[in-house]
């Protein structure tokens, strides 16, 4: 059976992103990301994907898929869909963790889907300027656990907490 997971940091407002661009530098938590989603299946929306450093793409040791409405995208290495629902169908019988890895659009579509049974959420303890955001969801639905806790150091200029959420009913 699928197993439908997202992965995303926030800051103290939701804020996620701006210009295109994460916010932060937290090696710990970028190191958290790619061990938790290698040998996975990412899923991203197009302006993430091209938020991608050139070097960094299509993210290694992964399946890379692509969600746009233009219909002639294309990307070396990477599954393109034109939907998120055309995406899950693909992968319906695939054993391997499918990770939804934003940006704005796409936490917010599968928000609305109902498919997710685990969000790994680093909740950065800070402010930034974002122009892009993770919506709102009733906390009430999940069961929390903590997987990492950093607090600031030479190397990241704000603390985080990693949470698991896991859904009651899945
Ligand atoms: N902090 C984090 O964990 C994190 C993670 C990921 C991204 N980010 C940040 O998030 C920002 C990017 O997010 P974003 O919201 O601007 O863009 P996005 O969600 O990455 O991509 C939006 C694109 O997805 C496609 N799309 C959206 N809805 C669709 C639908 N219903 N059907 C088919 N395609 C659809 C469209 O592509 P086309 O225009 O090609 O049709 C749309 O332009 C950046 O700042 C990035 O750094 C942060």
């Amino acid at each position: 059976m699928m197993e439908v997971s997202l992965i995303v940091a926030m800051d103290a407002n939701k804020g996620i992103g701006k210009n295109n661009d994460l916010m932060w530098h937290l090696p710990k938590d970028m190191n958290f990301f790619k061990t938790t989603t290698e040998n996975h299946v990412v899923i991203m929306g197009r302006k993430n994907y091209d938020s991608i450093p050139l070097k960094y793409r299509p993210l290694s040791n992964r399946l890379n898929v692509i969600i746009t409405r233009n219909r002639s995208f294309q990307a070396d290495g990477c599954l393109v869909f034109h939907s998120l629902e055309k995406a899950f169908d693909h992968f319906k019988n695939d054993k391997r963790e499918l990770f939804v890895i934003g940006g704005g659009q796409i936490y917010a579509l599968v928000m609305e889907m109902d498919v997710l049974s685990k969000m790994y959420i680093t909740h950065v303890e800070d402010t930034f300027e974002a122009d892009t955001f993770f919506p709102d969801f009733d906390h009430t639905l999940w069961e929390t656990s903590k997987l990492l806790d950093q607090d600031q150091d030479e190397r990241h200029q704000c603390g985080f907490k990693t949470l698991l959420y896991t859904k009651f009913d899945k």
